[in-house]
């Protein structure tokens, strides 16, 4: 690919000739796909003679991986893009562009609310992401063509290292829930092929990659050829090396049989499952077009546990969405405490443009949206917290990731149920191993254990739920 780096170079203080490399600071916002996909822009920079810097202050382009999910997420990236401005005062050759999710839903609105960007890209044009930048160094550039094909299935992102590796397994989606703009920036649904994926994983185990994350904004509508999701991961399970296999986020209605006996019979596959509800109300979740009702999830959830013993469930939750009255929010508040969920995350509806419900405004008023919220997250935490109580003095196989935030002698890792544990480093446990840790006591956020002695120091496969201490 021509790419045109000439403008940049340039405009920037060095010599063309011994021109060290363009360093760009790349910064990320939003979900698990956004930091894949950040992962995957370091790649397409890097092959093209970028270099990173490791703050904006030191780079010479700064891009923004954006998110557009709620207004909230807009608002901080337009105050990083005024801060941004600040810094250019100073270094006038930086570059700034916006790239992702908002670069795609606010693209008229960027014009005048950002003018000062260099680029606005979106989700799909990483692959001329070096092409682009060519551009951008003489004239504001903008391309946010969509494409129902990409799923830069060839390229090989920058993964971090460390014990857990996220892996894109589908992009887009085609659900287009009536609060949601992720089918219209992220567009429509495509799977990576098998055999793109497969390559993948196996390269990750053989540089000790332990636990694998497949993503998708609807994951378990993965098809490819005759290959669905539950096939998917019967296969990945297969790769020698990895030990833990998990997935996020699954639609509830894709929840197919496939998908749960796949679940059932592989071990890799930790009994944790993260499975959007968006509601408790029936009448809210036909008009969210959700395609389930609340009875139709409660099924679900019982089929699940049954076929996954000790399966830890969370869920994404929204207050105040159009039309929520209190006895809807009840309902939520009702199913909560029906599932028994081990964690939440919980959200106020944002009114989104573009979306179908976006004609409809909103009809719950900010205060009233910030007191569901809060009562719903009051009751989430006493579930988590009795949930993870229920722990203590079990005993689970924790894969460790690292020392801990808080505490130089600690490690930190997961248990199956993907909770997080922390547990006194001792000679002999590093990260990637698997330890057998009892449960001491709990928080609503985070398990505390000490190694079961006898258990030390395991480094198998075994992948199993609570069990009595040896
Ligand atoms: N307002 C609030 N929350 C939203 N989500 C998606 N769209 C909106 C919106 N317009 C939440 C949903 C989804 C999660 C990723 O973000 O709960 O599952
Ligand atoms: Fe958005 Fe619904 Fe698609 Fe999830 S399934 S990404 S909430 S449209």
């Amino acid at each position: 690919m021509a790419v045109n780096l000439q403008g940049l170079r340039n405009s920037s203080t060095s010599s063309e000739s011994s021109a060290p490399a363009l360093r760009v600071y790349l910064e990320t916002y939003g979900c698990q796909m956004n930091i894949a996909d950040s992962q995957l822009l370091g790649a397409i920079l890097g092959k093209a003679g970028f270099s990173r810097a490791e703050q904006a202050e030191d780079a010479d382009i700064v891009l923004l991986n954006t998110c557009a999910i709620r207004d909230h997420a807009e608002e901080r990236v337009l105050q990083r893009v005024r801060e941004l401005a600040a810094l250019r005062r100073r270094a006038p050759h930086l570059k700034i562009g916006l790239l992702g999710c908002m670069a795609q839903h606010a693209r008229a609105e960027l014009l005048y609310k950002a003018p000062l960007l260099d680029l606005v890209a979106g989700p799909d044009t990483y692959r001329r992401l070096p092409e682009l930048l060519g551009r951008a160094a003489f004239d504001p550039t903008v391309d946010v063509r969509l494409d129902r094909e990409e799923t830069y299935a060839d390229i090989s992102p920058d993964y971090e290292s460390g014990v857990r590796a996220y892996v894109t397994a589908m992009r887009g989606c085609d659900k287009f829930c009536a609060f949601c703009v992720v089918p219209y920036v992220r567009g429509r649904e495509r799977s990576v092929a098998p055999a793109d994926l497969l390559r993948e994983i196996r390269a990750l185990s053989e540089r000790g990659t332990k636990e694998v994350v497949l993503l998708g904004q609807t994951v378990n509508a993965y098809h490819y050829d005759d290959m669905d999701f539950g096939g998917l991961l019967k296969m990945v399970a297969r790769v020698d090396g990895i030990k833990r296999i998990r997935f996020t986020s699954p639609h509830p209605s894709d929840m197919s049989d496939s998908v749960i006996d796949a679940m059932a019979a592989e071990p890799k596959l930790q009994p944790h499952l993260h499975l959007p509800v968006q509601s408790g109300s029936d009448r809210v979740l036909a008009a969210m077009g959700r395609g389930y009702d609340s009875a139709a999830y409660l099924r679900l959830v019982d089929r699940l546990r049954a076929a996954v013993p000790g399966l830890a469930l969370s869920t994404d939750l929204m207050v105040g969405f159009h039309g929520e009255q209190e006895s809807d929010f009840r309902a939520t508040l009702d199913l909560v405490r029906t599932v028994g969920f081990d964690s939440a995350f919980m959200f106020k509806y944002s009114l989104r443009e573009n979306t179908r419900a976006f004609k409809l405004g909103d009809t719950v008023g900010e205060e009233e949206k910030t007191r569901r919220l809060r009562e719903l997250i009051d009751l989430q935490e006493q579930i988590s917290l009795a949930r993870n109580r229920a722990t203590v003095g079990s005993v689970f196989d924790v894969l460790i990731e690292g020392s801990a935030r808080r505490g130089e002698h600690r490690l930190c890792g997961k248990t199956p149920q993907f909770k997080t544990a922390i547990f006194d480093a001792a000679p002999g446990l590093r990260a990637g191993d698997t330890v057998a840790l009892r449960i001491e006591s709990a928080t609503a956020h985070t398990l505390l254990g000490r190694a079961a002695l006898g258990w030390l120091g395991s480094n198998s496969a075994r992948t199993a739920n609570a069990r009595p201490e040896p």
